[in-house]
């Protein structure tokens, strides 16, 4: 390992998009490429964890010594999640979970009608409120994306889903998040908060990491 900050440790990341299917043919989904979870999975490896990623649909390798379970829709998500979370010290949400699902899927594909249409949507489960609601509950992380304000909504979010330490970063600077290979992200926690500069993903998973390992190792 190229370090043990977070040696012993059990890691639970999602990562990707998840897809909701309309019907056998059509989803709703988000252009999440997942290399941000993937790159943490890693980052999570050579701090010497025990890493698993629940990944969405995504065109990435699995990294070396990752398991991956791999899910399609938010519900899948949360049961996979749900299964490994009181058994994990820490959870990380790096998935771009879509809000929304289609009310009902339909068996057979739906035939075009008239000149307009609409779809009713049901909200999804939130994962990683439900994480952090558990008990026990591992350090819980979690992502906020977001294209203005980006500071306070994430504030707003670390109260609001309970969590222990959240990543913000701002999706509408060019260049930079979802299918980017660079990222420029504000961890924030409960009594402080660290910009990281400008860096390809792995450099950033890796700070993120050890941001992580170093607050996870305090009494909540
Ligand atoms: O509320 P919002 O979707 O912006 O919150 C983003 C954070 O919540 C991310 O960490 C994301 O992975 C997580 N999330 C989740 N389940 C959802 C929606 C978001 O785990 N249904």
């Amino acid at each position: 390992f190229a370090n043990t900050a977070l040696a012993g440790k059990r890691v639970v990341i999602t990562a990707g998009p998840t897809r909701e299917a309309l019907d056998p043919v059509r989803y709703l989904s988000n252009h999440s490429s997942g290399k941000m979870g993937y790159a943490l999975a890693r980052a999570a490896v050579e701090a010497g964890a025990r890493t698993t990623l629940v990944s969405g649909p995504v065109g990435l390798a699995t990294p070396e010594h990752v398991e991956r379970v791999d899910v399609i829709s938010a519900r899948d998500m949360l049961a996979a999640c749900q299964e490994r979370s009181a058994s994990c010290d820490i959870f990380i949400a790096c998935a771009a979970v879509a809000d929304y699902r289609p009310a009902e899927i339909q068996d057979q594909k739906i035939k075009k009608g008239g000149e307009h249409s609409s779809l009713a949507l049901v909200r999804n489960p939130d994962i990683v409120a439900a994480v952090a609601a558990g008990s026990p509950r591992p350090f819980t992380v979690g992502f906020a994306a977001e294209t203005r304000d980006v500071l306070n909504y994430a504030r707003d979010k670390l109260a609001r889903k309970n969590l222990d330490m959240i990543v913000a970063n701002d999706v509408a600077a060019e260049g930079l998040g979802f299918a980017s290979d660079e990222n420029e992200v504000t961890v924030i926690w409960r009594e402080g908060e660290q910009a990281l500069a400008r860096a390809g993903k792995q450099t950033l998973a890796r700070q993120i990491i050890q941001l992580i390992a170093t607050h996870a190792g305090q009494p909540q």
